[in-house]
Order: C-alpha cells, then sequence, then structure tokens
C-alpha cells in the first residue's frame, strides 16, 4: 500500500471542512493527523467529525508533531505568514489557502522561511485546477492563440458581500479585491502565461457597505459575532504588463448590477478563450468559430489536493508556486495603493 501522507489542518473553519478535508478524504494515501485551531471547541468537533488522530493546542504544538508530513493553512487571511513560516521551520509541505498573505513584506517573510526549509508551497489559486483551465493553458502553450494581448475578468455580486471576519481589515487585509479578485486575477494572468506585472491603475468604492437587503443567501464564515464594515465593496482595475499585454479587472461584493460569476477572457492574435462560459473562439477554413471543448469530471478542490499530495511525493514543482503568490499579492496591494492615492502606481 502507498505511503500514506499524514496531514494538518491549521483553522478549521469554513473552507478546511467543506473544500480541503472531503477532497483529502477522497484519497487513498492521506492520513488525517493533526488539527488547531484558535477556537479549541472547533478543533476538538472537527477532529471528531473527520477522524484525526489528534487535536493540537497551539501552532507550535501542531507544526512540531514528528510523524506530520504537511499542512493545509485555512486560517483567515490575518494567519497566513505565522502558521506558513511556523509550517516551513518545522519542515513541513504546505498549501496555503488564498490570499498568500495580506501584505507584500508578510509574503517576503514567508519566502524566506519556505525557501531556507526546502519543502513543498503551494499556493491555493483553485481556478488554474479547473479543467477548463487546463486546457487553456495547453491550447496557449501550443500557440494556438497567438500574442495574448489583452484580458478581462472579475467576478460580480450584486449583493453577495461574506459575513463575518471578511469586511475586517485587521483579519481580512482588504474586501472583494483580496477575497474575490484574487481568483479572477490569479487565473487569468495564468492563462496569460504569467507576465511580469508593472503599473496598476485603480479605483476601490465603500458605497453600499453593510446591507439590510431582505431574500438574498451570502457567505458565511462560522463567526459572525462583532461585525464590522471597513473594507471596499468593489473596485476596478487595470493592470499593465511587460510585455505590452493588459487586463482589466471588476469585482463586487455588492453593486447594483446583474450578477455574474467568475469569468475570464483572454484576447489573443489567433483566438481568444472564456472560461464561464467555456468557449474558444476561434477560425477555420477562413469562417469565426465558436469551439466548445466537452468537459466532466473532477471538481476543482479534488483536484488541488491531488497535485499538493503528488508534488510532495515526486518532488515536482506545484502548478501554483510561492513566487506565483508573491506576484498576486503585489498586484493585489497595488490595487489598494493605486486607488488610495487616485492614480497609477508602479509594481
Ligand atoms: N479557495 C476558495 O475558494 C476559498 C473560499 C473561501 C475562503 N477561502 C480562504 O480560506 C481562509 C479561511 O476562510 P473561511 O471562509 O474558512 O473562514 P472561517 O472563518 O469559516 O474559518 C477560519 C477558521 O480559522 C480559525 N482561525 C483564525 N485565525 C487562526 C489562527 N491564527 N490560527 C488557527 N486558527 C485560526 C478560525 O477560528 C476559523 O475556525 C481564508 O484565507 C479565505 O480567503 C478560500
Amino acid at each position: 500500500m502507498a505511503k500514506k501522507v499524514k496531514i494538518g489542518i491549521i483553522g478549521a473553519g469554513n473552507i478546511a471542512q467543506n473544500a480541503h478535508l472531503p477532497a483529502y478524504l477522497k484519497q487513498d494515501d492521506v492520513e488525517l493527523f493533526g488539527v488547531y485551531d484558535i477556537k479549541e471547541s472547533r478543533s476538538k468537533e472537527v477532529a471528531e467529525r473527520f477522524g484525526f488522530k489528534h487535536v493540537a493546542t497551539s501552532l507550535e504544538e501542531l507544526v512540531t508533531m514528528e510523524e506530520l508530513d504537511a499542512v493545509s493553512v485555512c486560517t483567515w487571511n490575518n494567519g497566513h505568514a505565522e502558521a506558513v513560516i511556523a509550517a516551513a521551520k518545522a519542515g513541513k509541505h504546505i498549501l496555503c489557502e488564498k490570499p498568500m498573505a495580506m501584505t507584500v513584506a508578510e509574503t517576503e517573510a514567508m519566502a524566506e522561511a519556505v525557501r531556507a526549509a526546502d519543502v513543498t508551497f503551494m499556493m491555493g489559486f483553485v481556478n488554474r485546477f479547473r479543467t477548463e483551465s487546463q486546457i487553456i493553458r495547453e491550447f496557449a502553450d501550443q500557440g494556438k492563440f497567438g500574442e495574448i494581448y489583452y484580458a478581462k475578468t472579475g467576478i460580480i455580486r450584486r449583493r453577495g458581500t461574506p459575513l463575518g471576519w471578511f469586511t475586517d481589515l485587521s483579519k481580512s487585509g482588504g474586501g472583494p479585491v483580496i477575497d474575490l479578485g484574487v481568483h479572477a486575477i490569479d487565473v487569468t494572468w495564468y492563462y496569460m502565461g504569467k507576465p511580469a506585472p508593472i503599473s496598476v491603475s485603480a479605483t476601490t468604492y465603500n458605497k453600499i457597505g453593510d446591507y439590510k437587503t431582505k431574500g438574498v443567501s451570502r457567505w458565511e464564515a462560522l463567526d459572525t459575532d462583532d461585525l464590522v464594515f471597513e473594507t471596499e465593496d468593489s473596485a476596478a482595475a487595470l493592470i499593465r504588463f511587460e510585455n505590452g499585454a493588459s487586463m482589466t479587472v471588476d469585482v463586487t461584493w455588492a453593486i447594483n448590477g446583474a450578477d455574474r460569476d467568475i469569468y475570464s477572457e483572454v484576447f489573443g492574435t489567433k483566438a481568444g478563450a472564456s472560461l464561464n462560459p467555456f468557449v474558444i473562439y476561434g477560425e477555420e477554413g477562413g469562417y469565426l468559430t465558436d469551439n466548445k471543448p466537452i468537459v466532466t469530471g473532477k471538481n476543482m478542490f479534488d483536484n488541488q489536493i491531488r497535485h499538493f499530495l503528488d508534488c510532495i511525493k515526486t518532488g515536482q514543482q506545484p502548478i501554483a508556486t510561492l513566487e506565483d503568490g508573491m506576484e498576486i499579492q503585489k498586484i493585489l496591494n497595488g490595487i489598494y495603493e493605486s486607488a488610495r492615492l487616485g492614480r497609477e502606481v508602479q509594481l
């Protein structure tokens, strides 16, 4: 039987319980080894429900468990840096939820610890693990799009502000830019071949804020007491890249317009692609064509967890790297900086 990878969870809330843990449980080569949440009752509940061997009462206790191989970091955004640094120093492999951190300085400290430890570090940029994303990347690598020079991406929620720590700046580091924009920007940048970002011009607004709209549901963190609303609720940005390409981004938690789930469109000199709806816009025999490759299969969280385990076992570089997390953080923080200053900023 294959050797089991012993997994620890740091932060046992919604994403841990609804995405990481169900995906780990589907794998034959995983043992759920230890769990740590700042809320001890939650660590215990989750340990019991998912069958963890150990409950840790501190971060240090979890990451220094000798037999532990790897951790999923699923805390609020303000806990990512501390957890990643502690896990790296203890020599554990790391899957870090998005965003990598709240600031560029934090990502630099994380990178230093990870590089010194020589462990596998993978960013939880889960949209890269959609089968559609892999097809778009494959087609890009085959040159089917020609030169990708422009892209449009975003996620529009009419009333979809998450309840809980998300709107508390000290815990989240930002609103829809850092929560949703991170997905849209990352996956689009990945399709574009990860060109170096050079500048950002952006606006952010907090106009709808803490609404009381009836009849709509929203993502809830597990704790929703002490609510504050300190972040933006919508943002728009133009990102320029060294190779001359550009990307426009629209992200909202609340706006008076139509909902639109994640979309990403890349435009090349030979063809273009759209993630959602999934279409390859091309030409054949002199005619315009819309190709819709058939996609069935696993969900992106399952693909992400499988890839993480394979990278640990083989030592291969993950699809979503430390450096990718750092580049995306530069863009996210550049958006906030540009909005604050009211002008374009260089990255
Ligand atoms: N990939 C995705 O699509 C996706 C979706 C939702 C959330 N997320 C990310 O997952 C992370 C968690 O979000 P959530 O929705 O699960 O929130 P949540 O509030 O439901 O869960 C977070 C858990 O972490 C615990 N926690 C907070 N700080 C901690 C610390 N320093 N050490 C240990 N435990 C700590 C909390 O007590 C809570 O149980 C965030 O970074 C978020 O951006 C990703």
